[in-house]
């Protein structure tokens, strides 16, 4: 199995070296614009290989798309990271046309290949690369919802004092501060999780959720990696192993929910058909207006999208 990744910066870089020590695919293509970046980087995973013991192959090209032929998924994560003070919106204008070239060279090599979004802003950069591939939305989704959810369930483990494995939850919409953390939906080795740690303490938890991205933004001066890196990752093993696995991912809702042309962030079955399943929970009235105002903010920003073209 090959896996392209875009972009070879931060993100794109550690997504690479999860797929390789892993063994999630046979071969690990990444690209980048800058002379050398991706020939580097690919090279010192390689390098690992005898340490950390993997046998996948990983070749770094310079904006060369022929070496990317063949690849049965795609991991776009060129473009720019935000800095202190920006939000994701700010970065539609130079991201949108990074996205649209890259999706274009993807496509022409790989027709057949599944799409996973990781720039930001990420619900319209999964919309741009739509416009331009023309994929059906089983093949063409952005993430997002893993790293919120694994943010969400990081800090309730810490919280509460247990492993992060036996919490398991669902967060849906944008990849943003309107994002939708579930806690009737998040249990703790089954157990509901408002059994076990008090509403304010919670409502803390779903605040700092909403705001993950920014916090590591201003401790690091750039946008999170390890997490976002390997939240990609786990999307492409999903698929390549057909694993039917069950997450929030970033895709194009037809009347699900009750929205119609949106992109937003909802439970799915992932396998090697790409988006297999939408699943529709039955939200409640506080949910559905949360839901609702994170469409409207993702309406908007794909407006602003549609008035640049
Ligand atoms: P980075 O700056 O470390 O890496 C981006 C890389 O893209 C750079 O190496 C750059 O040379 C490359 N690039 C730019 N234009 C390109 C092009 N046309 N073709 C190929 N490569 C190109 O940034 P980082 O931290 O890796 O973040 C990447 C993107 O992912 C950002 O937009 C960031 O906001 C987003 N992000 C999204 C997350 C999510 O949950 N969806 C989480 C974390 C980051
Ligand atoms: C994050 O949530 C910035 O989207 C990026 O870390």
């Amino acid at each position: 199995m090959k896996v392209t990744v875009v972009g070879a910066g931060n993100v794109g870089a550690t997504c690479a070296d999860v797929l390789a020590y892993r063994e999630i695919a046979n071969e690990v293509v990444l690209v980048d614009i800058k002379e050398g970046i991706a020939e580097g980087k690919a090279l010192d995973i390689w390098e690992k290989s005898p340490i950390t013991l993997y046998d996948t192959r990983t070749v770094g090209v310079t904006n060369d798309y022929s070496k990317t032929a063949g690849s049965d998924v795609v991991v776009i994560t060129s473009g720019l990271p935000r800095k202190p003070g920006m939000s994701r919106d700010d970065l539609i204008e130079t991201n949108a046309g990074i996205v649209k070239s890259v999706t274009e060279n993807v496509i022409k090599h790989s027709p057949d290949a599944i799409i996973i979004v990781v720039s930001n802003p990420l619900d319209v950069m999964t919309y741009q690369a739509h416009i331009t591939s023309q994929l059906p939305r089983t093949k063409l989704m952005g993430m997002a919802g893993i790293l919120d959810t694994a943010r969400y369930r990081s800090f309730l483990a810490e919280a509460l004092n247990v492993s992060p494995k036996d919490i398991q939850a669902v967060l849906m919409g944008g990849h943003g501060d309107t994002m939708v953390p579930l806690p009737r939906y998040t249990t703790v080795g089954g157990i509901p999780v408002t059994e076990l740690i008090e509403e304010d303490k919670l409502e803390a938890i779903i605040q700092r959720t909403k705001t993950g991205g920014g916090e590591l933004v201003k401790l690091m001066g750039t946008s999170a990696w390890y997490a976002p890196g390997a939240a990609a990752a786990q999307m492409v093993e999903a698929i390549l192993k057909d694993q039917k696995r069950v997450f929030p991912v970033c895709v194009k809702l037809e009347g699900e929910y009750g929205i119609d042309n949106c992109y937003l962030g909802v439970p799915v079955v992932l396998g090697k058909n790409g988006v297999e399943k939408i699943i529709e929970l039955d939200l409640n009235e506080e949910e559905k207006e949360l839901l609702e105002t994170s469409r409207k903010h993702v309406a908007e920003v794909m407006e602003v999208l549609d008035k640049m073209r």
